[in-house]
């Protein structure tokens, strides 16, 4: 087994470690804490699930630096490595108990995003990624579809934390809604990319996204065939928010203000 294999599987199962602790969580005495702003959840389950990724991450790779969602002391930069992390992808699922959340866990080293974990702890789907070696779901190849936009199901996410881009993001997945065969919303954009990886749907957008939601997926996106960058066609950026959109080869995008 090689070396980053290795580390892959390590990887893997700390994340389905703290992927229990999550699906356990005793929701009647859980704190939930706004961090400012619409729908911007914080509970102590992503604090503690965090502690337990970054202890265990650094451990196996002690010269990474280590960026989460809930709180971090280091600022990405284009040179060195960088675990980009979200201990629970779909906050707001996870207080309801929609289940509909994950863990997201991506590796860039050098501004490149080598390596991919997202875990969807409700189904006890493992999704991974490793630059130029296939995206897997528990084992199995992962491939985007070929499905154009006619036969499409379109995700598409709501940025409910930015009011300002409510009516655009509604007006374009209306306009993908008219096109597609459907639109669905799912509340994590990490479990979205791996639809989109998996075949299950044909393109995600979501008007403002952090790097721990999408550093993972877009790995897994690209490394099941598909393409991803912002909703001007650049690649996505690690060091500050940006829009998303993931697809397989062939679905025709429709542009923002169509
Ligand atoms: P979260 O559940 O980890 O907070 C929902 O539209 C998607 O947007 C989820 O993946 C959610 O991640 C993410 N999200 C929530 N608040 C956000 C914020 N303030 N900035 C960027 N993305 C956010
Ligand atoms: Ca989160």
């Amino acid at each position: 087994m090689g070396k980053s294999q290795s580390c892959l599987e390590q990887i893997c199962d700390l994340v389905r470690e703290c992927g229990q602790f999550i699906k356990d969580a005793d929701r009647s005495q859980m704190r939930i804490d706004s961090k400012g702003g619409r729908a911007n959840f914080v509970t102590e389950y992503d604090r503690k699930a965090q502690e337990r990724l970054q202890a265990g991450l650094l451990e196996l790779m002690p010269d990474a630096h280590f960026i989460g969602e809930e709180g971090t002391t280091q600022a990405f930069s284009p040179s060195g490595k960088f675990f980009i992390v979200d201990p629970i992808d779909g906050t707001t699922n996870f207080i309801k108990d929609y289940r509909a959340s994950c863990i997201s866990v991506g590796l860039v080293v050098d501004g490149t995003a080598e390596l991919g974990v997202i875990y969807n702890p409700y189904l006890d789907e493992m999704f991974s990624a490793m630059r130029g070696c296939g995206a897997f779901c528990n084992g199995s190849r992962l491939h985007v579809s070929s499905e154009p936009l006619e036969n499409a199901l379109v995700i598409f996410g709501t940025s409910p934390y930015r009011e300002d881009l409510t009516d655009r993001s509604f007006n374009l997945a209306c306009a993908y809604f008219k096109k597609a065969v459907d639109v669905r919303r799912s509340g994590s954009a990490a479990l979205d990319m791996c639809s989109i990886a998996a075949g299950r749907a044909e393109l995600f957008f979501e008007l403002s996204l952090s790097p721990w939601d999408y550093a993972a997926g877009a790995l897994i996106v690209k490394e099941a065939g598909g393409l991803v960058s912002d909703i001007d066609g650049r690649e996505l950026a690690y060091d500050r928010q940006c829009s998303v959109v993931a697809r397989n080869a062939v679905v025709q995008t429709i542009p923002l203000g169509a």
